[in-house]
């Protein structure tokens, strides 16, 4: 493993002497990634209409934009759309396992180039970076060079999860005066963004808030950096305008809920390769993500059991027909368990202390806060016997084992390639939408998090219905008229739920 990260550093190195900048683990899989994104296109029709609709205007022409977004085909699709939008683009991922190499060569020799001469999109990633190597990574997305070589940070940032904007946000307050980097670090996270802060401001004491004043805003993708957007703008430090993508309809009534029925099956099987008919599911959270997993495990032929703290959800789940109860009740008959509710300390190391023998442990959420690795990495009771790649053994001292799925972090982008195209088609639609939003109505937008408007969001489904052979019953006028539904307004009010 120490040998691996030696010899891709090397080869890093040598990358970062070439015009284009980039960090990818092995350049010369860009062929088949290729391939992958050209079948991926195909499944993708929402964002192949708009790069259609919009290669000729070019609304994000030379527009600085930087992404914080899992390395994945899909993401291939999404960075060579905001391309052929016309943008200048600079990319790292979200996550240190969710990378898929070949996808991030494809990008960066780019549909013209060669391994030799790459032509593409500058990308930061691969798959297994180190926490010091992704802020690094991060921090390299954040950083453009203008024509005379001097730093210049983005104008719009593509975010998942709000690390970007973190860094943003973080490195603007420090040269403001905050001595937050002083302070003492309670995680290996916090120790490296500090780091990287405290580099860039001996290189340049200017460079955030130079950022901040160019920066039109972000589009978040995910739930969990949602609530990070939502939080600053109450404490009063969000500083930019923000596009909650997570939230329109299209994004997490789909990818959250279908993405996960199928890629959490699709993470555990290549993980373990485990029957899952038959087992016992505990999947904590009945969210969006958490009714996919259970619905993916019951179709499965497994028993499922939901622990949830929201009585509506509990309910929900309840009138499904599953099992609803404290994971601490479910740990005599657990076989595999999925955390999926965007919080911390939920599975903790006394319930895997008191799991069957072979239990399978992953998460579905965002950050790698609900399952306590930390405390079971440091107890000197347990041993772990790494298995392969984003799969690990600990045994416990009475002789049992449970089997941890990418460390605790998501394991359906670190044991297996993420959600299928056609689901991030309409994931990825809306942040190119959200992108154009932000671009186009930057004087009119304050440091608010906004949802696109609904009619943006029909838009987005409709350009998805021909895919999947669906087609629109039309209203008549005195059916319209019935509903008391005008032309061109959204079929439903905001208040409806879906
Ligand atoms: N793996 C993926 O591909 C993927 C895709 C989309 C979202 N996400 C992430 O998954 C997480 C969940 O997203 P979501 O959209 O389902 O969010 P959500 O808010 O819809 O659901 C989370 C649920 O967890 C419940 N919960 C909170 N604390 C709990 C606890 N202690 N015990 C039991 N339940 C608890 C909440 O009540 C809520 O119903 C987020 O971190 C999100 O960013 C992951």
């Amino acid at each position: 493993m120490k040998k691996q990260t030696k010899q891709t550093k090397q080869t890093k190195q040598k990358q970062t002497k070439q015009k284009l900048p980039h960090r990818v683990a092995d350049i010369s899989l860009a062929q088949l990634g290729r391939k992958e994104i050209q079948a991926a296109e195909k499944e993708m029709p929402g964002l192949m209409k708009i790069r259609d609709q919009h290669k000729k205007n070019k609304p994000l022409r030379n527009v600085r934009i930087s992404g914080s977004l899992h390395m994945t085909v899909q993401t291939a699709v999404l960075i060579e759309t905001l391309s052929v939008l016309g943008a200048k683009l600079r990319w790292a991922s979200c996550n240190i396992y969710s990378t898929q190499d070949e996808a991030a060569a494809a990008v960066v020799v780019g549909q013209k180039g060669s391994s030799k001469d790459p032509r593409g999109v500058s990308v930061f990633a691969w798959k297994g970076e180190t926490i010091r190597e992704y802020w690094s990574q991060t921090l390299e997305a954040l950083s453009f060079l203008d024509a005379k070589g001097k730093l210049e940070g983005p104008e719009l940032i593509v975010d998942d999860g709000g690390d970007a904007t973190l860094l943003v946000h973080k490195g603007y307050e420090l040269e403001q005066g905050s001595s937050w980097v002083k302070t003492t670090s309670q995680s290996e996270e916090e120790k490296e963004i500090k780091r990287v802060l405290l580099q860039r401001y001996k290189e340049d004491k200017g460079f955030w808030t130079r950022t901040m004043k160019q920066l039109k805003g972000v589009s978040e993708e995910t739930t969990t950096g949602v609530q990070r957007l939502y939080q600053m703008e109450k404490e009063k430090k969000l500083y930019i305008p923000a596009v909650n993508v997570n939230d329109s309809v299209t994004k997490s009534k789909f990818d959250n809920y279908y993405g996960c029925k199928e890629s959490v099956v699709d993470g555990i099987k290549r993980a373990t390769d485990t029957m899952i008919a038959g087992k016992t599911a505990v999947v904590c959270g009945f969210g969006d993500v958490g009714k996919g997993c259970a619905k993916a495990f019951r179709s499965q032929g497994a028993r499922v059991i939901v622990s949830e703290v929201d009585p509506i959800c509990a309910l929900q789940a309840a009138m499904e027909g599953y099992s609803v109860r404290p994971v601490e009740k479910a740990l005599s008959e657990g076989d595999i368990y999925v955390t999926t509710t965007g919080n911390c300390d939920i599975i903790t190391l006394a319930h895997m202390k008191k799991m069957k023998d072979q239990a399978i442990v992953c998460n579905m959420g965002h950050f790698d806060t609900e399952i306590q690795v930390d405390a079971l990495d440091k107890d000197p009771s347990v041993v772990k016997e790494p298995i392969k790649a984003q799969v690990d053994r600990y045994v416990f001292k009475d002789g049992h084992a449970i089997i941890l799925l990418a460390s605790g972090r998501l394991a359906n982008l670190g044991c297996a390639t993420g959600h299928s195209s056609f689901v991030m088609s309409m994931s990825f639609s809306n942040q190119v939408i959200a992108q154009i939003y932000l671009w186009e109505k930057q004087k009119k937008l304050s440091p608010t998090v906004y949802l696109l408007p609904k009619l943006l969001d029909e838009e987005i489904a409709r350009l998805h219905l021909e895919h999947v052979h669906a087609s629109l019953t039309v209203l008549s006028k005195k059916q319209r008229d019935y509903l008391g539904l005008k032309q061109n307004h959204p079929f439903k009010p905001d208040r409806y739920r879906y």
